[in-house]
């Protein structure tokens, strides 16, 4: 069985979360002068001279409508990347615990690791991308807290396949952390509808990609209500600032304009897909369920190179194990993936 409290670490166990002036103010009132801010006004514009909703409330209340989970259910980090950090930070101790994933996949769980000095086990996808379930069971030790598993996977664009998943999380009773920063653009449902079941189930998703706003760095966690009390209890009290959640409530009421968008790019991606592998540098196009496709080609940092010099940068991914020559290209606009092709083909 899974238990939280067997898997936190001691000292987030006793630790009480910092308490802002406005945690500790009820009523109401019309003047505050209880949090150092200036009451002058903003240099920056309106509003912008207090301080942010730390359990941004409005905008959780938003998001639980729309995806359909409860505002308790919901983590919001200054990107999913602040997600994957406090999930180290949540479980596991320093030089003692481990955690386990499965490349190639998504550079900063490595990195996260790194920085938490969080010791790391990797087992490698399969040849067609997918989890060697077996040999990821029999890789679990006693320190290990959390599994990263992405699906969409970056840089692969494939989905990991729904029964591997479930396997781990019946088997493991540490996090299972399922990263659906692509699930957007994907034909597969997102795990929040499984939350009820798997109290060991964390899911990250974000506004970086489908809803366009990366440059604004807002991300999500889904888990249960126990687990988002945590992350938000160890969490940087105003993480996500006001200019943030003011736009991404708006962003929140164009639904029809997210499924316009998406649309396009889907549609883009499987031109690219289909125009690709007529050309003769390029060996395979791998399937994608995301916004960018995995391709293998002859000379990848020959083409890599030459595109550069076209003033088109893609992602060079030769080096990494498991991906040996490959690029992996982000769906452009039209006219981008025309300019794409036809370069790919002076190559
Ligand atoms: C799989 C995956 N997870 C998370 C992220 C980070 O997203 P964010 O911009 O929300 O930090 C990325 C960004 O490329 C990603 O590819």
């Amino acid at each position: 069985m899974f238990n939280l409290n067997d898997i936190i670490r001691p000292n987030v166990l006793r630790m009480k979360p910092y308490s802002s002036a406005r945690d500790e103010f009820k009523g109401t009132a019309s003047v505050f002068l209880d949090a150092n801010e200036n009451n002058l006004g903003s240099l920056a514009g309106e509003n912008y001279n207090r301080y942010p909703d730390p359990h941004q409330k409005e905008l959780k209340q938003r998001i639980a409508e729309i995806k359909g989970v409860e505002p308790d259910q919901i983590f919001l980090g200054n990107g999913s990347d602040e997600a994957i950090d406090l999930l180290f930070r949540m479980v596991c101790r320093p030089g003692q615990d481990s955690m386990l994933h499965l490349p190639p996949t998504y550079g900063m769980y490595e990195v996260s690791a790194n920085l938490n000095e969080v010791r790391l086990d990797a087992i490698q996808l399969t040849a067609d991308y997918q989890i060697p379930v077996e040999e990821v069971l029999l890789a679990i030790k006693p320190e290990t807290k959390i599994i990263f598993i992405c699906s969409p996977n970056n840089p692969t664009g494939n989905l990991i396949e729904p029964e591997s998943i479930e396997d781990i999380l019946r088997a493991f009773k540490g996090l299972v952390v399922v990263d659906e920063a692509y699930i957007d653009f994907a034909s597969d449902q997102s795990w929040t509808n499984r939350l009820q079941e798997f109290p060991n189930l964390v899911i990250l998703q974000t506004f970086s990609k489908a809803w366009g706003m990366a440059g604004l760095r807002l991300g999500l966690a889904f888990a249960s209500a126990e687990i988002i009390s945590v992350m938000d209890k160890i969490k940087p009290p105003y993480n996500i600032n006001e200019a943030t959640q003011e736009l991404a409530l708006q962003a929140l009421e164009r639904e029809e304009a997210l499924k316009d968008m998406v649309e396009e790019i889907v549609q883009e991606r499987e031109l690219l897909i289909n125009a690709l592998p007529a050309l003769a540098t390029v060996e395979h196009v791998y399937p994608s369920d995301a916004n960018f496709i995995l391709v293998k080609v002859k000379d990848p940092n020959g083409l890599y190179n030459f595109l550069l010099g076209k003033g088109i940068v893609v992602r060079n991914r030769a080096s990494l194990p498991g991906c040996e020559g490959c690029l992996r290209i982000s769906v452009g606009t039209l006219e981008e993936n025309q300019e794409l092709l036809k370069a790919i083909a002076e190559f």
